[in-house]
């Protein structure tokens, strides 16, 4: 279980996240919301970049804001973000590596972990490929091979669908379904395509101007009058 409880984030004046609580009991968890709702803030805080004003997070009892951001990663806590974080100058190995080499494993179980993972995000045969030469498809199963390397507790996808076809988009979410099967990690998604979430997520959190407009099966949540409204008219490149 993952509790977010009364998460509150502040710039200057600005209310980013307004008391947001939400217990996300799914293996794939959703969190939407227009553009500048607080999605991306409410995985900073998770993650540890941001420290909230107040509230709490706790996974499966574990309270993440008492780690330092390089602990909550040695516990098992992964993210991607909106724009993928993958070294030009490495190959797909090397990108690999580079996470299950600071997580405290013997080499030998380092490098275990970086081929299990890339053989499960289908970039085992771009190995030798460098970060640079990497399209964009590429770059984000990579990204997602970093995520599932070394035994991770949580991992949080900032918009994984972005800029793909709705082809790889497919198969992007067919690889997040299998995530908590080979892992045992539970998967929050950010996305602005609904569809994915709608089929992926079983629970979704829904933001609007930082605050929480709807909470639930996701089904029920995109037929909320409230969510409808907040998507009408907005744009969400
Ligand atoms: N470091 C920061 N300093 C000041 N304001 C910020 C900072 N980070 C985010 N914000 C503001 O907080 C609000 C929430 O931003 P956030 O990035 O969480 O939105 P989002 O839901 O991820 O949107 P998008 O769909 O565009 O990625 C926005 O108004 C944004 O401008
Ligand atoms: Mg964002």
């Amino acid at each position: 279980m993952i509790v977010l409880e009364n998460l509150t984030v502040r710039f200057g004046g600005l209310v980013a996240l307004d008391a947001i609580s939400a217990g996300f009991a799914a293996p794939v968890s959703g969190i939407i919301g227009p553009n500048g709702a607080g999605k991306t803030t409410t995985m900073n805080v998770i993650s540890g970049f941001l420290s909230p004003a107040a509230g709490q997070v706790l996974v499966d009892g574990t309270d993440l804001l008492t780690l330092p951001p390089h602990r909550r990663t040695r516990w098992g806590l992964r993210r991607s973000f909106q724009r993928e974080q993958i070294a030009d100058d490495l190959t797909v190995w090397e990108n690999l590596l580079a996470i299950t080499d600071n997580l405290r494993l013997g080499r030998r179980e380092a490098r275990a972990e970086a081929e299990q993972a890339m053989e499960f995000a289908g970039v085992a045969v771009i190995r030798d490929k460098a970060g640079a030469a990497l399209n964009t498809f590429e770059r984000r199963l990579t990204d997602l091979a970093r995520c599932v390397a070394g035994g991770p507790k949580l991992i949080m996808l900032d918009e994984p669908a972005g800029g793909l076809s709705p082809e790889e988009t497919g198969r992007l979410g067919d690889l997040i379904l299998r995530i908590g099967e080979v892992s045992g990690a539970r998967v929050l998604v950010i996305d602005h395509d609904v569809d994915l979430i709608q089929r992926i997520c079983a629970q979704t959190l829904v933001l609007d101007f930082g605050r929480r407009i709807a909470f639930g099966p996701t089904a029920e949540v995109l037929d909320d009058p409230a969510v409808k409204a907040a998507y009408l008219g907005v744009d969400h490149a």
